[in-house]
């Protein structure tokens, strides 16, 4: 054997057999920094759950309307996002007029003096001017010279006149007002959960009924006859074998009816059975199925959509974010989504909630995730989505793991709540004009999948596209997702299209895992931040040996996107910059083509310490957060003093 094949299998050897990527020998170093500063090396960005749960963060399930804590680590420290002195925004966007409180504004008028003492410009072009005419952020701007003339704004008119609409959806004050005030309209809820609620008596009342008849019959049979016990022979007082089975019987119509327990086996609440199932194995047995259609509506009436063959950007919490998604894109990924909403936030008309239903004009396929713990909150928010905003699709969250949704019964509970699923997607639908669709995991437990119980009642109500993540709630992020599992729930299918979800991170993956388990299509999460490019790779079937000022240019389109998304004055480009590092704490894990001794990269390998091609290409690299803040400084000027940025995993030390 030739020695280049012998050095190839040590080398397969000493690195794929300890989880490292195969990377080239003469890129390799012995270790990622000379000096030995390791603290704030990034930790494993791997993990969705920490992301996912963000939003609850400090206990606070309503954090939405203080995005302070999202995307924030507790550690974190609040670094300037905002000007020392600030200026009214009404002044500073050239509204002189619009200002109601005068002298009393906290904010200074004084525009002379504000530009004194304002930072200077981190540049000559403003995105927001160049792509509106006018720039919302205005004197405040810190690309402020693009539109400022002999000591004014400069409003380009004609451009402004035909601006085109980029981004759609949100909230508008009205529904705003609406909503906070308790007046928004909810009938067409109230018809659906009116009816939901005649069923539950009906239920009810049948199941006394069958209660009474059982009792009844119960004291009509002779006391020998109920005994099974081997000491039937024993003739004992009728009384007490009788009461015991009484007992016993209003023992189980009291769990089978009242009794709503979380999956941690908490009681929340004490309601019907038919509002909420408790959840147990028994719970999906058949003899307590739902019917799953009511009358109330018509699910061929629903638009159908076509998701076949189509690629699917996962939602994806903070990093999922509008400007990512148009990268995503423009890279040709077909189905995009925004983040998980909570319906809480968004009945509570949550600005920033309603946020997350934004949507770019370049995606044509497009939906929004929702979650939720209570059938009411969900159908009404979804009756609010469908009258105020324009979206393909909606998903319900059937995966999220995190404690504080889960233990009220949203999220992945609701894998084994298949009464209470059943009630809100069936509301659901009835107060949405486009689809519904749903992401769900294998099930709760490790090795106890339940999905291929749910997938009959999933078809039953008309779902139009199931998204399964081939991992269970308690398995995190921990093994492969079990692509075996997915296979068989795609033949447990009739009319739902049903996409895979998990690890791919290649196009040969992606065919491969598609041909082999039949799904309908593929969704990608981690993949897609790691490199946005892999639905090219998977539109042109090859592998995409981007250079890194190739890379650069998409972090720079990205900055010019969060600059337009999230504003050009201090606090914009603050918020552009968190975001960008949050997507760097995935983007280090790239590792170039070139580089890879065997292909394609894996996604539960980490690179072992190596040298890029260039000086970028090092940089690019790096799992120091310190590093990511230095790629911001080449894009969006240098950052604050006291800007610091720790990545939220805290999961597994990168190095160790
Ligand atoms: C940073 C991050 C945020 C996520 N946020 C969500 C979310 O909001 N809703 C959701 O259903 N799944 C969320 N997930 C899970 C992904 O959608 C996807 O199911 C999971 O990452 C597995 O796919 P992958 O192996 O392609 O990454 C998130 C995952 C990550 C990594
Ligand atoms: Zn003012
Ligand atoms: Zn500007």
């Amino acid at each position: 054997m030739s020695e280049p094949v012998a050095v190839s299998i040590t080398l397969e050897e000493s690195t794929r057999g300890k989880g490292l990527a195969p990377i080239k020998q003469e890129f390799r170093k012995t270790k990622w920094f000379e000096d030995n500063e390791v603290e704030d090396i990034n930790t494993a960005a791997f993990g969705d759950d920490e992301v996912e749960g963000q939003k609850f963060e400090n206990g606070d399930s309503n954090a939405g309307g203080n995005r302070k804590a999202r995307g924030q680590n507790k550690k974190r420290k609040r670094t300037h996002v905002t000007d020392d002195i600030k200026l009214c925004p009404y002044i500073a966007a050239g509204d002189n007029d619009k200002c109601n409180w005068g002298d009393k504004c906290k904010f200074t008028h004084n525009i002379e003096e504000y530009l004194k003492l304002k930072p200077a410009d981190l540049g000559e072009r403003c995105v927001n001017f160049e792509v509106y005419g006018r720039c919302r952020a205005g004197y405040a701007c810190r690309y402020l010279q693009a539109h400022f003339k002999d000591g004014k704004l400069v409003v380009d008119e004609e451009r402004e006149r035909n601006a085109p609409v980029t981004v759609k959806n949100g909230i508008t004050p009205e529904t705003m007002a609406a909503l906070r005030k308790h007046t928004f309209n909810f009938e067409k809820s109230e018809a659906f959960l009116k009816e939901i609620q005649a069923e539950i008596d009906a239920e009810i009342a049948m199941k006394e009924e069958n209660t009474q008849r059982r009792l009844a019959s119960m004291l009509a049979e002779p006391a020998s006859a109920t005994t099974d016990s081997p000491a039937s022979t024993i003739v004992e007082a009728p009384s007490t074998p009788i009461s015991d089975k009484l007992k016993k019987v209003a023992e189980v119509e009291q769990v089978s009816t009242d009794i709503e327990t979380t999956p941690s086996g908490i009681v929340t609440s004490v309601e019907t059975s038919q509002q909420t199932e408790v959840v147990s194995e028994t719970s999906i047995s058949p003899a307590k199925e739902e019917q799953p259609v009511g009358p109330i509506f018509d699910i061929n009436d629903k638009k159908k959509l076509n998701f076949k063959d189509k690629t699917y950007l996962a939602p994806l919490t903070t990093v999922g974010n509008l400007p990512f998604r148009r990268i995503c894109k423009e890279f040709g990924v077909d189905i995009t989504c925004g983040e998980m909403a909570m319906a809480t936030n968004l009945l509570q008309g949550q600005k920033t909630e309603w946020a997350l239903t934004k949507r770019h004009a370049s995606e044509d396929l497009f939906g929004i995730q929702i979650a939720g713990y209570k059938t009411e909150q969900l159908v009404k928010a979804c009756q609010v989505i469908n009258e105020t905003v324009d979206v393909d699709f909606v998903d319900l969250n059937m995966g999220c793991p995190i404690d504080m949704l889960f233990n009220k019964g949203g999220g992945s509970a609701l894998l084994d709540s298949h009464g209470k699923m059943l009630k809100m997607l069936r509301g659901m639908q009835h107060v949405l004009d486009p689809p519904v669709t749903v992401k769900f995991r294998t099930g709760v437990k490790d090795n106890h999948p339940t999905a291929h119980k749910l997938v009959p009642k999933l078809e039953s109500v008309g779902i139009g596209m199931g998204t399964l993540h081939g991992r269970s709630r308690q398995q995190r992020y921990t093994r492969l997702a079990d692509w075996d599992y997915i296979k068989g729930i795609k033949r447990l299918t009739n009319d739902m299209a049903l996409f895979g979800n998990g690890d791919v991170l290649s196009w040969e993956q992606y065919y491969q895992q598609k041909e082999e388990s039949g799904v309908d299509g593929i969704m990608i999460g981690r993949g897609a931040l790691i490199k946005p490019w892999i639905f090219e790779e998977i539109k042109t079937r090859r592998h995409w040996d981007i250079s890194s000022s190739e890379r650069f240019d998409m972090l720079k389109k990205f900055c010019d996107y969060g600059l337009e998304h999230w504003g050009t004055d201090t606090m914009g480009i603050n918020s552009t910059r968190r975001f960008l590092c949050e997507w760097q704490s995935f983007l280090y894990r790239y590792i170039p083509v070139g580089l890879l001794e065997v292909l394609p990269q894996q996604m539960n390998e980490r690179p072992p310490p190596y040298y890029g091609r260039d000086e970028l290409e090092t940089l690019m690299a790096s799992p120091r957060a310190s590093d990511w803040i230095k790629i911001t400084d080449r894009i969006l000027g240098p950052a604050p003093e006291d800007f610091k940025f720790i990545p939220k995993h805290k999961a597994n030390s990168f190095e160790g």
